[in-house]
């Protein structure tokens, strides 16, 4: 699905929480109303459909690669995604992205839980995954990796620390 990105901004209100569900390899398996209504897709189009289908093409590669390493080591993640609407428009959220297991153990699904953005965030995090994108469309994901690990640095933490600066980021 070709879709056009435009600069036209659906808001995320301080209530909404965007809910959905991915299987293991990341395909839609539910969403909430809400999630829905911001992508401007019916059920019918989003499930069984990669999340994929509403990447937007600011979000840096090395986010995701993140998100990925930690979800397959078993660990969650909180990250902050900018998402393609079907009319080409986006919206900002603050994703809380984690593994739900079976009782006994085994994997059930990935659930990602989102929140909008906070202004403080947003001022920060816009530049920094421009920087990003920038990066690796000269030198590749090895290159957004090392800008990625220095303003984590700078905010005194590291890749292990990753969730509790993007949290911070996000109280800020
Ligand atoms: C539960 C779950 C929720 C996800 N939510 C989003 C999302 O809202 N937007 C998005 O672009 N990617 C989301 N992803 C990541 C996608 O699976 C995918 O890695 C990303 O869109 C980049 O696509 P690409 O690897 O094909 O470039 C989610 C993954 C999981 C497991």
């Amino acid at each position: 699905m070709s879709v056009v990105p435009t600069d036209i901004e659906h808001e995320v209100k301080s209530v909404d929480i965007v809910v959905s569900k991915g299987d293991a390899e990341g395909n839609i398996t539910y969403a909430n109303p809400i999630f829905f209504k911001l992508a401007g897709y019916s059920q019918g189009e989003l499930l069984e459909q990669p999340h994929s289908i509403i990447r937007h093409p600011d979000m840096p590669k090395v986010i995701f690669k993140f998100l990925w390493d930690n979800l397959k080591s078993g660990k969650d993640v909180k990250t902050f995604v900018k998402n393609l609407c079907k009319d080409g428009g986006f919206y900002w959220v603050f994703a809380h992205v984690r593994v739900a297991t079976n009782p006994d153990g085994s994997f059930r699904n990935y659930v990602s839980t989102r929140k909008g953005m906070s202004p403080g965030a947003r001022a920060i995090i816009e530049s920094l995954y421009r920087q990003l994108s920038e990066a690796e469309n000269i030198g590749g994901i090895d290159d957004s990796l090392s800008i990625l690990e220095a303003f984590l640095k700078e905010q005194g933490g590291s890749l292990d620390t990753f969730n509790d600066i993007m949290q911070k980021i996000q109280n800020s």
